[in-house]
């Protein structure tokens, strides 16, 4: 049976910022599954930029693999899993590119070091490239430290991206060890949310 529901995203908000004002650290972040060129599938930790609409954003490098790996084929699947409140949601849908300016504007306010860490990737090496040794990374960024002395004037890169997962499909799965799990299934269709209840 499926039925009309209240939007998923706002019960999503909600569980992320209960989980973390218990300093759940999985809160900030969320899993990012993409299908490599040769097929195979990857995952990998990232930030959860934030969550507005049914946009789910996150940001990277164009050097990075997910980001060749998006350009070549969109599907991803987004995975959140927040142990303070037992929730896990399973997220597909579209994929939007985010405007440069948009992750510029956040990356001015990243820690000093993620900023010289990516100035690296532009001045030295690409980020995933082969690292003669860890010395040699740790002395570039002492450099980079000399070159751009205030936090506040680091010049962005140009390699730096985001993207919105927007959200159609959504899996909940809530986790109870006294009670039987529930597993919900939203879709977006036809401008608004849809709810199945599923074996969980
Ligand atoms: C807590 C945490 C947060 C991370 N956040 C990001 C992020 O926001 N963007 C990103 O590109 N990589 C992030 N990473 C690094 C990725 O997990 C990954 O190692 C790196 O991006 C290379 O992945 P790729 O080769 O699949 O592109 C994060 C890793 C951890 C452990």
């Amino acid at each position: 049976m499926t039925s009309d529901c209240i939007d998923p995203i706002s019960e999503i908000v909600s569980s992320r910022q209960r989980a973390l004002s218990l300093n759940d650290v999985c809160a900030s972040v969320c899993s990012l599954a993409t299908v490599a060129v040769d097929n195979s599938a990857r995952t990998r930790v990232m930030n959860l930029n934030g969550i507005s609409g049914r946009s789910f954003e996150l940001h990277c490098s164009e050097q990075s693999s997910k980001w060749q790996e998006l350009l070549h084929n969109r599907a991803y699947e987004l995975l959140l899993w927040w142990p303070s409140v037992a929730r896990q949601y399973r997220i597909r849908g579209e994929l939007e590119m985010m405007p440069k300016s948009l992750v510029e504007q956040s990356w001015l306010r990243a820690p000093y070091l993620f900023k010289l860490l990516d100035r690296f990737y532009q001045e030295y090496q690409p980020l995933g490239s082969k690292l003669q040794n860890q010395q040699m990374l740790l002395s570039s960024i002492n450099h980079l430290k000399t070159k751009y002395p205030n936090e506040q004037e680091v010049p962005p890169p140009q390699h730096l991206r985001g993207f919105y997962c927007k959200a159609d499909l959504i899996e909940a799965l809530y986790i109870d060890n006294l009670r039987i799990h529930e597993r919900h299934c939203y879709s977006y269709t036809e401008n608004s949310w849809h709810h199945e209840l599923l074996v969980p």
